[in-house]
């Protein structure tokens, strides 16, 4: 490894270090996730639409292409199949010209989960089974519950698909660890309504082992707000992962500028033609998140990175607010030719 530190093999004893990977990429990153990273999730390989684009007819193709890079690195797969109102087939939600029963759509849940669980159990250890169920802040999706998100699955079913979800992973994968994982998680009132869609997942009597942070972070980071999240949601009695982490470069502006700014020339052009200064401090928030990780190592047992290095991320295609305009983002550890940026040696040297 020309005397580089893996920085996986540095953080054996706090967590793992996992990145977001798509089969496109898994020989491309094939030299630094060997290096660096315990843990690969695919990026979108395992969504419903991909797995299963028709009902019953299923493609494991491309999820294959994952799995055998994660043989190849000698680790298990932190697998993102979830029970989630994108990247689903319509056929889900219809039964001929009639909307599903409930009932027929636990079936479905349960035979897919079946069919995922049979194909990948042993190379799997952790599974995100409902992703983003949540009501979104700031998106009026046309519902009125205080904490379901109005996706399809909870117009046809009630909150009830959750339970049904985890149930069948339990019954089909009892070794892994089972998941709830969604976005905006710090933001005090939407964690409310995590906390109130865990419990009742808990107080049903399904099996629950963790919670996904996402940390994607869009606009200013609030290191007070992330400690209390994490305090609160391991509270409830069970382990987190970071899931998809990463850093804009108007998050990194904002917590230079030491507050949230509106959308204005200054921002537009700061972010289209980012400085050093500004791409350098992606990496000092990755320190700072690292340090409130470290200190929480008791509950936290991975930290997942949405991607694995610069040149290339969904965020570069993503735009969170409309009034910002496209441009390409330097959100990873790793720099667009794989090299590891100065903040990698920074984490290494604080855990020697
Ligand atoms: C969400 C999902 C991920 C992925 C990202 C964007 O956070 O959980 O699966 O689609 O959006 O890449």
């Amino acid at each position: 490894m020309n005397g580089i530190i893996s920085l996986a093999k540095a953080y054996e004893g706090y967590f793992k270090i996992g990145a977001a990977v798509s089969y496109m990429g898994a020989d491309h990153y094939e030299k630094v996730l060997k290096e660096n990273f315990n843990s690969i999730t695919p990026e979108n390989e395992m969504k419903y639409e991909m797995v299963e684009p028709e009902e019953g007819k299923f493609t494991f193709e491309t999820p294959d292409k994952i799995f055998s890079l994660a043989r190849r690195m000698g680790i298990k797969v932190r697998a993102h199949a979830p029970v989630w109102h994108n990247q689903t087939g319509a056929w889900m939600y219809r039964d001929g010209d009639k909307a599903a029963a409930p009932e027929l759509i636990y079936e479905r849940i349960d035979a897919h989960s079946k069919a995922i669980c049979q194909r990948y159990n042993n190379d799997v250890y952790a599974w995100d089974v409902v992703n983003e169920a949540v009501r979104d802040l700031y998106i009026d999706d046309g519902g009125t519950d205080e904490v379901y998100r109005n996706s399809e699955y909870f117009m046809l079913c009630g909150k009830e698909f959750i339970a049904k979800a985890f149930q069948a992973m339990d019954k089909y994968s009892p070794n892994a660890q089972l998941f709830y994982n969604d976005y905006d998680e710090c933001v005090p009132e939407k964690r409310k309504k995590i906390v109130r869609l865990i419990q009742d997942i808990q107080e049903k009597g399904c099996r629950i082992d963790g919670f996904g942070m996402q940390q994607h972070y869009f606009r200013k980071p609030d290191f007070d707000e992330l400690k209390r999240s994490i305090e609160e949601y391991a509270g409830l009695g069970i382990h987190l992962h970071i899931t998809e982490l990463d850093i804009t470069l108007r998050s990194a502006y904002e917590d230079l500028a030491g507050k949230e700014c509106e959308v204005d020339d200054d921002l537009i052009s700061a972010v289209t033609n980012p400085t050093n200064e500004l791409i350098d401090h992606v990496g000092e928030i990755y320190l700072k998140l690292f340090e409130i990780y470290r200190s929480y190592r008791d509950v936290i047992d991975c930290v997942t990175t949405w991607g694995v290095a610069d040149d290339y991320s969904w965020l570069d295609f993503f735009r969170p607010d409309k009034k910002m305009p496209r441009t390409k983002q330097y959100p990873m550890l790793f720099n667009r030719y794989h090299a590891a940026k100065p903040c990698v040696a920074k984490l290494i040297e604080a855990v020697k």
